[in-house]
């Protein structure tokens, strides 16, 4: 597939299919993402990649919990989102889960139907394989930006194998569930974990994408020829 493709096909895949995907086709694609650039090339990603099994087990901990734990958890392990959320980024986000919810026609005040579809993430929205990323508790924000640049390129790989991906920052709601199931060193944390396999090209949940600034809000040019 050609990067510009890869690029644009690429969005938060929110339903898949039961195939399988080939561990062959997950080692190819978590070891070429590794190309991904580094501050000093620490490569400071660390990946737990699960499926079969070993996925359902994760998910039969977590689903007992769904109808009294969410949507706090375990409480997160790190703060997501900056807090108060300024603007443009506090309209950014109301608009995205906005146009998620209508796209299964569940009205804002449903707050019950809105927890049964956020607890599809733990679910992993029906995907068979799943990544996640941890990070080291030592490293700063050199390293974590970093990690989100050899997420993408995760993201952009599975693409080329027809594959899709949801990042899912929601499993750091759960961080000592999955510390205890990944059996996580110390001095490793969750960063993100990540739904991957093929989409559901009916679910209604898949039939959206999210809007973009425009380039001049986000962008500045000069001093080039034209
Ligand atoms: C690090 C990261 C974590 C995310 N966590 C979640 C998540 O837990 N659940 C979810 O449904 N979407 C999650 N998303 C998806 C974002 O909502 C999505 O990327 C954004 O709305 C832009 O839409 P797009 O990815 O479809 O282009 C996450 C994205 C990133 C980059």
């Amino acid at each position: 597939m050609d990067i510009v493709d890869a690029v644009a096909s690429r969005y938060s895949c929110r339903a898949f299919l039961p195939k399988p995907v080939p561990e062959k086709i997950v080692r190819d694609i978590v070891e070429r993402a590794a190309r991904a650039p580094s501050a000093g090339n620490l490569q400071p990603w660390r990946v737990y990649a699960i499926a079969g099994k070993r996925l359902e087990e994760l998910k039969a901990l977590l689903a007992p919990r769904m109808a009294t734990e969410l949507p706090k958890g375990e409480g997160v392990e790190y703060q997501i989102y900056p807090n108060p959320m300024p603007e443009p980024y506090r309209e950014r986000a109301f608009t995205v889960g906005e146009l998620l919810y209508q796209s299964i026609n569940v009205p804002r005040e449903d707050k019950a139907a809105r927890y049964r579809q956020y607890a599809r993430n733990y679910e992993f929205f029906g995907a068979p394989a799943a990544l996640f990323f941890a990070r080291d508790k030592s490293h700063g924000a050199a390293q974590w930006a970093d990690i989100g640049g050899y997420l993408q390129t995760v993201a952009l790989l599975a693409r080329g194998h027809d594959l899709h991906t949801c990042p899912q920052q929601a499993w750091v709601s759960f961080h000592r569930t999955v510390r205890s199931f990944l059996d996580l060193p110390d001095n490793l944390m969750i960063y993100s974990g990540m739904a991957l396999g093929y989409e559901d090209p009916a679910a209604p949940i898949n039939g959206w994408r999210s809007p973009r600034a425009a380039l001049d809000d986000f962008a500045s040019f000069d001093g080039f020829e034209s």
